[in-house]
């Protein structure tokens, strides 16, 4: 099996070191090849997405993504985030998984990921406006709302829908297709919720939700404040899923510029994003499984500054790889 490893930025590369020790140890016939991604890859070949990087992403069985950006690039015409937007667009994974689990809490933010304002028409008008423009087609919320439903029906069966259906027309096509939708999955209960107030929920009583059904922009935010209130973006894992293979496996959170090259990153959220790679990207969920499960281990016997601990980046892969021995 190949897997592309993007390590980006900022912690990007410290968190993929990580992951690539710890997947070296388990039993899998597995190929890791790096390739520049990222303000990496602008300051290499003035572009984000070199085609090497991406060609190399496409012939790969899964893409594991460390992080990118740059304060340096802020502002600049060419940015390292265009190459994870256009990344994720070629490679249409359309379908963002971002569990977060906690005590009382096991949810999963279901983003819509190759849509809305980041995809959508943008200009700047002669009057100096500048405009980004949230659009939606059908059939691009139809699939995502698939995803969802389908995904619930191997939970606890709970969708939450959230929208902005008293302001905007794509949440309206948004409420109606997953209402018209909702019955080919009878197990499955929906209800439909306004961002702002799910903002709001997730904060105070974040152990309602199982499903949580939305949009691009929507998502990005909401996947911060769950993440927030399950132990931190230090913990938080994702995987952006097509039709096929292969998908990008990558933390949810970013570069983290403040505690980059300290060797503290917490790397547990992209060691659950190199178990939900081997889950639901190469199908090795056994395996998977077993990395979840040293990572949970090695955050109570190593936890890293962001928990209150005192373990670095090396000493919380030791813990981990200790975890996984027999
Ligand atoms: P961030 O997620 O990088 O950091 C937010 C806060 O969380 C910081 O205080 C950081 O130190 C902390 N944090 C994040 N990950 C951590 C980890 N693994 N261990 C310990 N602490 C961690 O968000 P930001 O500061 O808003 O953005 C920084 C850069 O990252 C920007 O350029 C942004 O565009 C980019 N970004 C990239 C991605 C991505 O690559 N998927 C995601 C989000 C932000
Ligand atoms: C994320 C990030 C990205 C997003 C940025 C870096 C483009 O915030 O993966 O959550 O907004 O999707
Ligand atoms: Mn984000």
């Amino acid at each position: 099996m190949r897997v592309a490893l993007l390590p980006g930025d900022g912690i990007g590369p410290e968190v993929a070191a990580a992951a690539s020790q710890v997947l070296r140890e388990l039993p899998l016939d597995l190929e890791l090849e790096e390739h520049p991604f990222g303000g990496a890859a602008i300051r290499v070949t003035g572009d984000p997405l070199p085609p090497e990087t991406l060609a190399a992403a496409r012939a790969a069985d899964a893409v594991l993504l460390g992080a990118v950006g740059a304060p340096e690039f802020d502002g600049a015409p060419v940015r390292p985030e265009q190459g994870l937007i256009r990344l994720r667009g070629e490679l249409d994974v359309y379908a963002n998984l971002r569990p977060a689990r906690a005590d009382h809490v096991d949810l999963l933010v279901v983003r819509e990921l190759v849509g809305g304002l980041y995809y959508g028409a943008r200009g700047v008008r002669d009057d100096g406006t500048v405009f980004d423009t949230m659009e939606y087609r059908p059939d691009q919320i139809e699939r995502i709302a698939r995803r969802g439903l389908e995904l619930a029906t191997t939970r606890r069966g709970h969708v939450t829908s959230v929208d902005k259906a008293n302001v905007l027309d794509t949440s309206r096509l948004w409420r109606a297709t997953v209402e018209r939708l909702a019955p080919d999955y009878p197990g499955v209960t929906v209800e439909h919720m306004l961002v702002d107030n799910c903002g709001l929920q997730l904060v105070i009583a974040p152990e309602r939700f199982d499903v949580i059904l939305t949009e691009n922009t929507f998502g990005d935010i909401l996947s911060d404040v769950a993440a927030g209130r399950t132990g931190g973006l230090g913990l938080a894992g994702s995987a952006s899923l097509g039709d096929g293979r292969p998908g990008i496996f990558e933390p949810v959170h970013g570069s983290a510029p403040d505690i980059a090259g300290r060797g503290i990153a917490n790397p547990a959220a992209m060691l659950r994003s190199a178990a939900l790679m081997l889950a639901h990207g190469l199908g090795e969920p056994d395996l998977g499984a077993r990395l979840e499960t040293a990572v949970d281990g090695a955050l109570a016997t190593a936890p890293t500054p962001d928990l209150g601990g005192r373990a670095t980046t090396t000493e919380f892969v030791e813990a981990v790889l200790r975890e996984l021995r027999p």
